[in-house]
């Protein structure tokens, strides 16, 4: 099955406790938290104070993207009972096993993910450590914009290295996704899609997460 994680980014941020409550009720698996600085992407969205206004009001686990210069600096801010993921740029990381294994020696699940101009090999000498990886399926900064094609062959890739080397870790990806991008992705091996615009765009958010979910 896979698991939908709706990114509060696209969300009305003047009723954020209750799109939290709407997407939890619908049966989301996970709260996506895109963090950005103003420097790693062009826009700053929220930081850790926000996510933790939703503390003990959500059975949601936290799944955290951080889109940020020097991501150790700030970790341990996003460091929770709920949060489940933090996962960091490998392009934001100079050295990226040391990032991994800061976010583990809290006892959260580390993620890693690359944009759409990184090539996927970049990640193979980290694949044995992580829990998650994340390929961005857009360039990261703005929800609402269209899914680039290429993502899908990086998908694979990752996929085929996960299934050869018996490794567990999930597979993710963000940015763009449609409910018709749904079967392809699930097809290549996808585990976590999240979904910004085409779960909170239309309002429609308890519809939107069951379309997600039922394909
Ligand atoms: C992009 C963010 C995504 C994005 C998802 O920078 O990481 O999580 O906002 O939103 P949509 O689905 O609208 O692309
Ligand atoms: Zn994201």
């Amino acid at each position: 099955m896979i698991k939908l994680a709706p990114s509060i980014l696209s969300a009305d941020f003047s009723r954020l406790g209750e799109e939290v409550a709407g997407i939890a009720k619908a049966g989301a698996d996970y709260v996506h938290i895109d963090v950005m600085d103003g420097h790693f992407v062009p826009n700053i969205s929220f930081g850790a104070c926000v996510m933790k206004s939703f503390e003990g009001r959500t059975a949601l686990p936290f799944d955290v993207h951080l889109m940020i210069e020097n991501p150790d600096r700030y970790i341990s801010d996003f460091v929770t009972e709920t949060t489940e993921y933090i996962t960091v740029h490998q392009e934001a990381c100079i050295h990226l096993n040391r990032t991994v294994n800061h976010i583990k020696s809290y006892g959260i699940k580390a993620g890693v993910a690359i944009n759409p101009a990184t090539p996927p090999f970049v990640l193979d000498c980290i694949l044995a450590d992580v829990d998650l990886i994340l390929i961005m399926s857009v360039n990261p900064g703005f929800g609402g914009q269209e899914f680039i094609p290429s993502s899908i062959e990086k998908i694979r890739y990752i996929n085929e290295i996960r299934t050869n080397a018996k490794l567990n870790f999930e597979i993710e990806v963000d940015g763009g996704i449609q409910k018709n991008h749904v079967e392809i992705l699930k097809a290549v091996g996808v585990n976590i899609i999240v979904a910004g615009n085409s779960i909170f765009g239309d309002g429609k958010i308890n519809t939107n997460v069951k379309a997600f979910l039922s394909k």
